[in-house]
């Protein structure tokens, strides 16, 4: 049993619920006022300048901005296009809804994106016959979740009732060809004679894709084992953070990895950070604060509903899918079977559908005092920052998944904005190369790779920065 579990079990447990209750009352408010007075703002040219000149001659777009004005008017017109890339991820989720969901059809599952078309890009049967459920199911009136949201994102793109197959169909083959490319893209790299330039090619993969949502648990696994790795090295001083950012928390809308949707729509880094924290003696769960910044209005809605069931005292029950088959490392396992140990207590997982058969499921109801405990704020990390009093910075960042949808300038701008957000010595935690033309402010501390299959296939490399 780790430290901060035994914390919750032993006879400490009532003090520790009272101080916990006050703590999270003052801080509620605290909270509250920060958010009243701190809106996002668009960052200032003096706040970037190191970074453009950094990047002067990449020749990449805003680079050659060096006033201002002409900086002020680029952020803002920059800050609307990337937004304008969120509805391209909706139909990306959609896309795999069609090929992997369960919860609208019997039809079996695609098996994988390259089993969906044939190499001219035509659609198999199997993909136009799940197309036409996914039809069928919008015109019976489902009420199940993520039908209910595809039907209000049609209707918000005025896609009419006999459209909707054909505009599925666009967007499957769309959604395959640029999965072809991104397989390309990786296989060009790996011809070069650099070992180095496929890690590097997957820096900025997504660069130019739709912004998606989709999120799952084990980035997590690997987040939580470099803070181990940091502690044993002596780099991580135990208590040492209070205040934590998850940058890009997600919502699970079909399961990233496996494309699971028979469960409601949930979130999972705020409350894996918050909890690798406490495990690992990082911070004291009772004064933990997590700040979600999201540009995406469906994550923003869903933690600001849970924080606000949080403090009327209800939990957030998550389920945590796991396929047997995908051969999971021990220690991987290890980290689903505990996940909520510190936060929840375990519930009844929800019924797998026959046709997932074999998938193992757990669920954690999480306590309401730690859904409150979250506070989203709608911003753009490219883009937007926070002003915070001075020492309410951040002791620790995360960003998974997220900075890989932007160019080398776009990453190192949002990476000037972190390390404005950090406290002095505060982490920032990444999963995937950044540029190193990046602000002098952020130490480059190194990189671990953590493999969630004992083959290592599958695994994540965390990018370690600290905050000087
Ligand atoms: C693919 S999901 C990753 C979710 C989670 N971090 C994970 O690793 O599973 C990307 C998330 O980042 C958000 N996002 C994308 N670009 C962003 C930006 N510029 N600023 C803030 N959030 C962003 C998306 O809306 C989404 O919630």
């Amino acid at each position: 049993m780790t430290p901060a579990f035994r914390i919750l079990c032993c006879s400490r447990v009532c003090p520790w619920v009272w101080r916990t209750a006050w703590a999270a009352s003052i801080g509620f408010f605290f909270l509250a006022a920060l958010a009243g007075e701190n809106p996002p703002r668009y960052l200032h040219f003096d706040e970037v300048r190191e970074t453009l000149l950094l990047n002067a001659d990449s020749g990449l777009p805003g680079s050659e901005i060096k006033e201002g004005a002409a900086w002020d008017a680029w952020i803002r017109a920059r800050d609307a296009e990337v937004r304008g890339r969120i509805d391209r991820g909706v139909e990306d989720s959609i896309s795999n809804l069609i090929l992997y969901g369960a919860s609208f059809t019997s039809l079996p599952r695609v098996e994988s994106v390259e089993f969906a078309a044939t190499e001219s890009g035509e659609l198999r049967p199997a993909a136009v016959a799940r197309i036409h459920a996914l039809a069928l199911a919008l015109a019976s009136g489902a009420k199940d979740e993520r039908v209910g949201f595809v039907r209000d994102f049609l209707a918000r793109k005025g896609i009419g009732r006999n459209f909707e197959e054909s505009y599925f169909t666009g967007n499957l083959r769309r959604f395959i060809a640029e999965q072809a490319g991104y397989q390309k893209k990786l296989e060009d790299a790996a011809k070069g004679r650099d070992p180095s330039s496929v890690y590097l090619a997957r820096g900025t993969l997504f660069e130019t894709r739709g912004l998606s949502v989709d999120t799952s648990l084990l980035p997590n696994f690997a987040l939580e084992e470099t803070l181990r790795a940091m502690i044993r090295k002596g780099a991580l001083t135990a208590e040492s953070m209070r205040r934590i950012a998850v940058i890009g928390p997600g919502l699970d809308f079909t399961d990233k990895r496996d494309g699971y949707d028979f469960y409601p729509l949930q979130t999972l880094q705020p409350f894996a950070v918050l909890e690798a924290v406490a495990r690992l003696d990082l911070g004291k769960p009772e004064d933990l604060e997590v700040v979600c910044l999201d540009l995406n209005s469906a994550v923003i809605a869903h933690i600001q509903k849970l924080a606000e069931r949080g403090r009327a005292g209800e939990a957030y029950t998550v389920e945590l899918p796991r396929d047997p088959r995908a051969e999971w490392s021990p220690e991987a396992i290890s980290y689903w079977k505990n996940f909520g140990e510190i936060l929840g207590s375990p519930r009844k997982p929800l019924p797998v559908p026959a046709s997932l058969g074999g998938v193992a499921v757990r669920a954690v109801a999480i306590r309401g005092q730690f859904a409150a405990r979250i506070q989203v704020y709608d911003a753009n990390i490219v883009a937007e920052t926070l002003d915070f009093p001075p020492g309410q910075g951040f002791d620790l960042i995360v960003a998974t998944n997220v900075l890989v949808y932007y160019n080398r300038l776009e990453q190192a701008l949002a990476m000037a904005n972190i390390a404005r957000l950090l406290n002095p010595g505060g982490i920032f935690l990444a999963n995937h190369p950044l540029p190193s033309e990046h602000a002098s402010d952020l130490r480059y501390l190194g990189r671990r790779t953590t493999a969630f299959t004992p083959s290592g296939v599958y695994g994540d490399d965390v990018v370690v920065y600290r905050r000087r």
